[in-house]
């Protein structure tokens, strides 16, 4: 109902978004772009998250080994199929992915060494996980941004979190990566959580800058239905800030990171220099490997099974291991491009005519046109940026977005290790 409400008004269509189930022959890879990036999911954590809506179990070393195997041979039976393309990025991301150093130095390796790869390489490190021993191992490797997931200082709330460390080993962490001078640190954020108050979060704030990073990236919690922390929120009456306090609480971050000389960078973030960014959700096209990823290119949109063991055997078959497949329309394609611009805060019309040979205002006449007059778009040279009100339109959307699409799908996905059909 809801995710009908949201497809018709926000994106202009009428029929469900449909996904089949994978077979030979559905996908077209003579269509994968120049210029791709690679994103690597590592599906393993050491413990369990509440809030946590990500493909992810627990972690076990024989598990992580066959895994590691099948990421390697995955890789090759896109040899062919990315034969001559440029890869520009490489993001990885969990689950916990430096549980597996060792095994990704090996990845890394064996892409550098197939592929056409010049570019910057992202990981996601929980911090628990940093130390000497594994920064000069992402040295070794050429990693050059890395995203640490503080969440909080606040000792209770990390507890409420499940987090297992306090705002000492934060401190330790980020005084260590900074050591090593990598070209972007990202910090990543959250707000909005059960109970948090203001002063809470502006102690967040000023704390993160006081280490002067890179970027601080900042996320309002969003509780999806299918995590434990939805029934604990549910069970306990929790409280959480309510949308114009939400509002409110975006103008603060806004003046803080201001302050300190930070400038937002997208939806979420805010940086020192736009050119050293963590940005691994917002390539135009991406090919994502290992259990639960998900790929974008030509007129696709696919996720791989999330089933870590039947993604191994898929794999150990020679099978590619895509479960479901969106076959894109031209208007989705689009669509999808102008809502990932969105999130960046910054629409580029000529590159929307250069991709889709089309006139952006034209082709979504009443979509721009209705944004300019609610004051939520304006133009700002050749481009199209989103205001403060437009900004806060679009956290309300993509909230929306994350717990009736995103939820939907990564549950059956869940659920089901091959879907034969998903109407949503
Ligand atoms: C894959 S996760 C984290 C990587 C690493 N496993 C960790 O926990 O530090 C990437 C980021 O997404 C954000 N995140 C995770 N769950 C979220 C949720 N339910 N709502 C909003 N942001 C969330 C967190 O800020 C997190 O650092
Ligand atoms: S938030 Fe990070 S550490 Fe926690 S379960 Fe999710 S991926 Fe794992």
């Amino acid at each position: 109902m809801i995710t009908d409400f949201f497809r018709r008004v926000v994106l202009g269509k009428k029929e469900k978004f449909i996904f089949k189930g994978y077979e030979k022959g559905l996908l077209d890879f003579n269509k994968i772009d120049d210029g791709i990036g690679i994103y690597i999911h590592i599906p393993f954590c050491k413990s369990i998250c509440p809030y946590c809506p990500y493909n992810k179990v627990l972690y076990q070393s024989e598990k992580a080994k066959a895994y590691k195997e099948a990421l390697i041979t995955e890789l090759i039976l896109y040899k062919e199929k990315l034969e001559g393309k440029e890869i520009s990025s490489i993001y990885i991301g969990g689950g916990t992915p430096t549980l597996l150093i060792s095994e990704l130095k090996e990845v890394i390796e064996f892409i550098k060494a197939n592929y056409k790869f010049g570019g910057d390489i992202g990981i996601e490190i929980h911090p628990n996980e940093v130390s000497n021993t594994l920064l000069s191992k992402l040295k070794e490797m050429n990693v050059s941004l890395i995203s640490l997931g503080v969440q909080t200082f606040d000792e209770e709330k990390l507890s409420f979190l499940g987090r297992g460390y306090g705002e000492y080993e934060i401190d330790r962490a980020l005084l260590l990566i900074k050591e090593y001078k990598f070209k972007c640190v990202d910090v990543d954020i959250m707000t909005n959580m059960p109970g948090q108050s203001i002063d809470e979060i502006e102690y967040d704030l000023e704390k993160v800058y006081s280490y002067e990073i890179d970027q601080i990236s900042i996320y309002p919690l969003i509780v999806f239905p299918l995590t434990k922390l939805s029934r604990v929120i549910e069970e306990k009456k929790l409280s959480r800030f309510n949308e114009l306090e939400e509002r409110k609480i975006l103008k603060i971050i806004d003046e803080i990171s201001r302050r300190h000389g930070y400038k937002r960078s997208s939806i979420w973030t805010y940086g020192k220099n736009p050119r050293n960014r963590y940005t691994s959700v917002t390539r135009e096209s991406f090919i994502g490997f290992g259990a639960g990823a998900s790929s974008h290119f030509g007129n696709y949109f696919y996720l791989n099974t999330f089933n870590v063991d039947q993604y191994i055997k898929a794999v150990k078959d020679n099978r590619l291991p895509v479960n479901i497949v969106n076959l894109m329309t031209k208007r989705d394609k689009m669509m999808f491009w102008i809502f990932w611009r969105c999130y960046d805060g910054v629409i580029d019309e000529e590159r929307f005519e250069e991709l889709f040979h089309k006139d952006m205002k034209k082709e979504f006449k009443l979509l721009f046109n209705s944004l300019r007059l609610l004051g939520m778009t304006m133009r700002r040279g050749k481009n199209i940026v989103l205001t403060d009100l437009g900004r806060f339109a679009y956290h309300f959307v993509e909230k929306r977005y994350s717990i009736h699409y995103l939820n939907n799908i990564w549950q059956k996905s869940m659920e089901e290790p091959w879907i034969k059909e998903l109407r949503i």
